[in-house]
């Protein structure tokens, strides 16, 4: 797939931007602070809703705007996908009970000029996007893991996003019954009724992760392999926090029918998530007295992680700064192939200036996965960065102080 065209309207540091994207790679050149993070941030927004950066969406919306009578942002894609054309449309208003220095902003969206739910869009467009930062994926902690796994399963699979919504809405009603419940005796019916929810939505996210980290697992591997030549072999390893294979007991009545009919475009999990969600429930059991004295959940989705081993030992806790880098960009590169394979079209490709933290052998290997893709859209600061074989194939457009300047002539 590929955007065609990007319009925005007070969007960070763009009041107005009407810009074509041409050719299959675009490089968006400029200083530091013009606006280059901020374009490929309005294009992950309208694939994800959500911003890669901002804590709120205020932060998204033109300072200027503010002063406005009707303050908004607007950002509309144009994209191709397949035969279909889609037009996104994202549009942040104001709400009026919001004070100056605390605004607050309604997201309305519309696909094709209809009104849809944030749940209904993610998917519909899939970008995958290479950050600087990216290295806290193997450095950083498990929270930063969970968000990235449930990012890119939300793009490839939509009952995985409605589940986990469902997910976090009962964890934390069920957290609020544990911190009751440790105050009081009683409630044990309101647990259970929490319990059966909790694990119901549960068992999916884990089977679905189970699943796709296999598949990342295989995918990586090779990634690695390459950009290592031939030294080191990546994997993945998920670590739910419950067996979520544990045999039951052979008396163990499964009581649970999870397993859906498969709808068309919908994936079934492989796994039996009956099992799944048994094991649960019996693990659920055995720590409910210690749940209740902490007041909170203490297993589920929502406390799994993800390791990254290469020779058995964990990048993250023992990892060079050099091998973390390097295996974080094995799973995005495995990312971009796991979507192609998914949902059976190329996603679009958003590098925000990684070359310069990359060795000639992991450079060309991208260069190689860019050329590959239907569209890649690059920002740089300095075009030495590039060989002038790779500027003769690229579609130039410099950018500064919040405008596409010019197409440089090469
Ligand atoms: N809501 C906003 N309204 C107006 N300007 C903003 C807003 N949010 C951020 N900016 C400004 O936009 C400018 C460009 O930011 P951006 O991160 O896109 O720069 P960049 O070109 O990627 O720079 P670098 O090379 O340093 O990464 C910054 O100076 C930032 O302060
Ligand atoms: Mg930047």
């Amino acid at each position: 797939m590929r955007i065609e065209h990007l319009s925005l309207t007070n969007f960070r540091n763009y009041a107005r931007l009407e810009l074509d994207f041409p050719g299959r790679t675009i490089l968006l050149q400029g200083d530091n602070a013009q606006g280059k993070t901020n374009l490929l941030e309005a294009i992950y927004y309208l694939a994800t809703t959500r911003s890669p950066y901002a804590g709120a969406e205020y932060e998204l919306v033109n300072w200027l705007a503010e002063n406005q009578d009707l303050p908004h942002a607007r950002l509309v894609a144009q994209v191709r996908k397949g035969d279909s054309s889609l037009r996104i449309e994202i549009t942040l208003v104001r709400t009026q009970s919001s004070r100056a220095n605390n605004s607050r902003y309604r997201k309305h969206i519309k696909v094709n000029g209809v009104n849809k739910r944030a749940l209904d869009l993610i998917g519909q467009v899939n970008v995958v996007l290479f950050l600087p930062e990216d290295i806290v994926l193997v450095s950083g902690s498990p929270s930063g893991r969970r968000r990235y796994l449930d990012a890119t399963l939300c793009q490839i699979d939509p009952r995985y996003c409605r589940t986990l919504q469902k997910y976090n809405r009962v964890l934390t009603q069920r957290n609020h019954l544990l911190r009751t419940l440790r105050q009081r005796e009683g409630g044990l019916d309101q647990l259970l009724f929490w319990d059966r929810s909790l694990l119901e939505n549960g068992a999916y996210l884990v089977a679905r992760r189970q699943e796709v980290i296999g598949e990342l697992d295989r995918l990586a591997q090779a990634v690695h392999l390459e950009l290592t030549g031939q030294k080191e072999r990546l994997r993945l390893r998920y670590v739910p926090s419950f067996d979520p294979s544990r045999p039951l007991p052979p008396d163990y009545q499964l009581s649970l029918e999870l397993d859906l009919p498969s709808e068309p475009g919908i994936h079934q999990p492989g796994t039996n998530l009956s099992q799944v969600a048994e094991a649960f429930r019996a693990q659920l059991r055995e720590i409910r007295r210690r749940e209740i004295l902490q007041g909170m959940s203490l297993i589920g989705p929502h406390r799994d992680d993800l390791r990254f081993l290469v020779g058995g030992v964990d990048l993250t806790i023992y990892g060079s700064r050099g091998q973390q880098r390097t295996a974080a960009l094995a799973l995005k590169l495995a990312e971009v192939k796991l979507v192609g394979q998914e949902v059976g079209e190329q996603p679009i490709l958003l590098l925000d200036d990684v070359m310069s933290e990359l060795d000639d052998a992991r450079r060309g290997y991208l260069m190689q996965m860019i050329d590959g893709a239907q569209q890649a859209i690059l920002t740089t600061t300095d075009l030495k960065a590039y060989s002038t074989e790779f500027l003769a194939g690229v579609t130039l457009l410099r950018v500064k102080e919040g405008r596409i300047e010019e197409i440089v002539n090469k």
